[in-house]
């Protein structure tokens, strides 16, 4: 497959190496990439810079916004709460179009230190805001609950045995994701919580998470939903 991934920090760079190991055709986006392969050091979380990155994974094309989505499969929408939606604008509406959109953004505001707060929340959310400007394409929202090795290794915690949120309007795009989840990484159980509008529960989970990162002083770690 031909994956477009948006965002060149930690997150975009654990799914584009899991993904190109699966031998699919991985380009990440960035709003500059002469810039980006310029920089010297690493944008924490990132612990290299994306350059020395790119050295130990030489398949990963780098491109603008617009040129990784534009022929992909699959976009994935991995940049930070604050430039999510400038970065789908970059994208342009047009080479989007009716891609499904993975969505694991989550809306924290770091600009007042720690802990960092929601950008949007209650009403409304990330999730929302962005298919609502970009209605062609089919948001599906998951992934943004966990830490970025877990989502390409759900086995590293408790063989795998936890629980995955999703959401979306699209049910097709929905049951593809999974399937994808699954294929990709062997993601066992995912939770449909319905429409888009079930992102407000996902990304107001992320002040919780982080309280029990600090907690167990560990990201490795799911729910995982028992009846
Ligand atoms: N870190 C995790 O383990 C984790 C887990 C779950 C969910 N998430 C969520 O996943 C997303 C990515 O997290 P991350 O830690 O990998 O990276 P990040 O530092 O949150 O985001 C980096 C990306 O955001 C882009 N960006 C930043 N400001 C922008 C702006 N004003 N306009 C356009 N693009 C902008 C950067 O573009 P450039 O490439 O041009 O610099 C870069 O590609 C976040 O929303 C985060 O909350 C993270």
């Amino acid at each position: 497959m031909q994956i477009g991934i948006l965002g060149t920090g930690v997150v975009g760079q654990t799914l584009a190496a899991a993904l190109a190991e699966k031998g699919h055709t991985v380009t990440i986006g960035t709003r500059d990439p002469a810039e980006t392969m310029a920089r010297e050091t690493a944008k924490p979380p990132a612990r290299v810079s994306f350059r020395d990155w790119q050295r130990s994974n030489p398949t990963v094309k780098l491109a603008t916004f617009a040129d990784a989505v534009r022929s992909a499969d699959v976009a994935i929408n991995a940049t930070s709460g604050v430039g999510a939606m400038s970065a789908l604008e970059d994208a342009g509406a047009e080479a989007l179009g009716e891609t499904i959109l993975i969505d694991a953004s989550n809306p924290l505001d770091f600009s007042k230190g720690m802990p960092p707060t929601l950008s949007v929340c209650n009403t409304d959310s990330l999730g929302e805001q962005l298919q609502k400007a970009f209605p062609r394409v089919r948001l599906v929202k998951t992934l943004n609950t966990i830490t970025a090795s877990l989502m390409v290794n759900p086995g590293a915690v408790n063989e795998g045995d936890h629980t995955l949120f999703l959401c979306g309007n699209d049910a097709d795009a929905k049951e593809t994701v999974k399937r994808w989840l699954g294929e990709w990484f062997g993601w066992r159980e995912i939770v449909d919580l319905g429409d888009v509008t079930a992102s407000r529960g996902m990304e107001m989970y992320l002040p919780l998470w982080l309280r029990t990162w600090g907690a167990v002083g560990s990201p490795m770690f799911n729910v995982k939903i028992v009846r």
